[in-house]
């Protein structure tokens, strides 16, 4: 028998303070990943370490990397080059991690050893075959269980050729992971997404040195602007990029690069991560007498669909002192109520807030009048089926909640205390979570284990600035 935790809120209060949520969870996984592949020492700080990251690190050091820390936030890794990684004795477990195991496929395809990646219940129901597939097409032999599912069966030794590969979904897992292979592949990896996805790893791999190129859909517009960052005050180098990037098109850009380069260790500062925030973007939005800073937020354009899309139903955010931190765009927010009213969705914002949902929904049950949110299909094979589950918690609590194939359209109205589920979501335990700040009876949120893969430390934080929330241990 298993311990469960189960959230126990009780009802309104407010949000006020200043807090800074943990470490940008897809930031953190790259930066352990090109670490690992670099040469010489990387100082990540700022890293989030929630267990999805630490299962992308436990890989590393399985295959020979040698890392101190995580410790506040602060792990050293010591690169061992691309060429340098071993074989893992064991099958690389990569927990809940979607992002882990999707990238990793694509980065151990390129490596000389056999390798097998595993995962948890929820991960080992995840498609696969969307990065497996074009991993074949270059070269990669790649064994999924029935349905494209994990364990993904990696055999070494391949030689990888670039393909021009344009994605049938926008999917930052699935470029990401054939930019990884990339490196390892002769000739030049072409990537073209159909709509903008977050573009942490083309920026990380040109702080690491790594030329990569972007260009507006399919037309080649030269190499991208390099970091000018240079030397650190401490002499070392400071990892980044900047300029020309901060834009997002409405159409999806193509990203390319060519095998047989080199990465260089350095700095990297990770920034809050948007995601984890974005549960105290919606709880002080919809909790009459809020006011709260969130410190050091990661605003890359490519992540702020739910700062747009909250702004739309009428919230009151302001981004207060936008800086560059290591080539990642990076505010203080400011949040205070106010009263939102239901909207459509754009279909342009729903990538770019794809993570955002859970939350975004319980914003929608607090609105004024009807939301819409459609285009949004991938929700169904996230961590859990996000669409039924939160329309499942949102009926629990007595809201009017539609699910459609590829949405939900959520009525406003008075939300009643209750029991929901979250399915081993980290981010529905969260979302139902914050909603008891407009609830008329206590919310017992199940299966709340998980938010420890990207928000170690939630319950505490929550607490601190005004969530009446305990978290309880029990049985399974
Ligand atoms: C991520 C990309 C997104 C997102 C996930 C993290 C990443 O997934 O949902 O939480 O770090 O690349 P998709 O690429 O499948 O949309």
């Amino acid at each position: 028998m298993n311990n469960s935790i189960d959230y126990r809120v009780q009802p309104g209060g407010h949000l006020s303070g200043r807090i800074r949520v943990p470490g940008d969870k897809s930031i953190s996984h790259r930066s352990v990943m090109l670490g690992s592949l670099a040469e010489g020492k990387t100082e990540v700080t700022g890293l989030l370490e929630g267990e999805d990251v630490l299962s992308t690190l436990g890989a590393f050091r399985a295959m020979g990397v040698h890392a101190e820390g995580p410790t506040h936030g602060r792990l050293v890794i010591h690169g061992v080059g691309l060429h340098g990684l071993k074989p893992p004795a064991d099958p690389l477990d990569m927990g809940n991690s979607g992002t882990a195991m999707r990238l990793m496929a694509g980065l151990v395809a390129g490596q000389a050893f056999n390798a097998v990646l595993i995962g948890d219940e929820s991960l080992s129901k995840r498609p696969m075959k969307r990065v497996a597939d074009p991993l074949a097409m270059m070269g990669a032999r790649i064994e999924t269980a029935e349905g494209g599912r994990p364990p993904l069966r990696i055999q070494g030794g391949q030689k990888l050729r670039g393909i021009d590969y344009q994605m049938p979904m926008a999917s930052a897992q699935v470029k990401s992971c054939l930019l990884l292979a990339g490196l390892f592949a002769e000739g030049e990896t072409r990537v073209t997404e159909p709509a903008p996805t977050r573009d942490h790893t083309e920026r990380m791999l040109r702080g690491f040195g790594y030329d990569v190129r972007v260009a507006a859909r399919a037309e080649e517009q030269g190499p991208a602007k390099r970091d000018a960052t240079g030397e650190s005050p401490q002499g070392r180098r400071q990892l980044g990029v900047s300029g020309g990037q901060d834009t997002t098109e409405a159409a999806g850009r193509t990203v390319s690069l060519r095998g047989g380069g080199h990465l260089r260790g350095g700095r990297l500062d990770v920034p809050a991560d948007i995601s984890s925030a974005t549960f105290f973007l919606v709880g002080a939005s919809i909790a009459p007498g809020s006011d709260l800073l969130l410190e050091h937020v990661g605003i890359n354009p490519t992540r702020i669909g739910v700062i747009n899309i909250l702004r739309l139903m009428g919230a009151d955010l302001s981004l207060e002192n936008p800086r560059d931190v290591g080539g990642e765009p990076v505010a203080d927010i400011r949040v205070r109520h106010a009263r939102l009213r239901g909207i459509d969705i754009p279909l342009d914002q729903v990538p770019l807030a794809i993570d955002e949902f859970p939350a975004l929904f319980i914003a929608a049950a607090c609105a004024d009048g009807k939301t819409t949110l459609r285009g949004a299909e991938e929700l169904r094979v996230k961590e859990s089926d996000r669409i039924a589950v939160m329309a499942h918690g949102l009926q629990a609590l007595g809201i009017q909640a539609q699910e459609t194939p590829d949405g939900i359209v959520i009525h406003g109205g008075p939300l009643q205390g209750g029991t929901v589920d979250s399915d081993g979501d980290h981010r529905i335990a969260m979302s139902f979570a914050i909603a008891a700040l407009r609830a008329s009876g206590p919310i017992t949120v199940r299966d709340c284990k998980n938010v420890d893969t990207s928000f170690p430390g939630f319950v505490e934080l929550a607490a601190r600035v005004g969530l009446r929330i305990e978290s309880r241990t029990g049985k399974d």
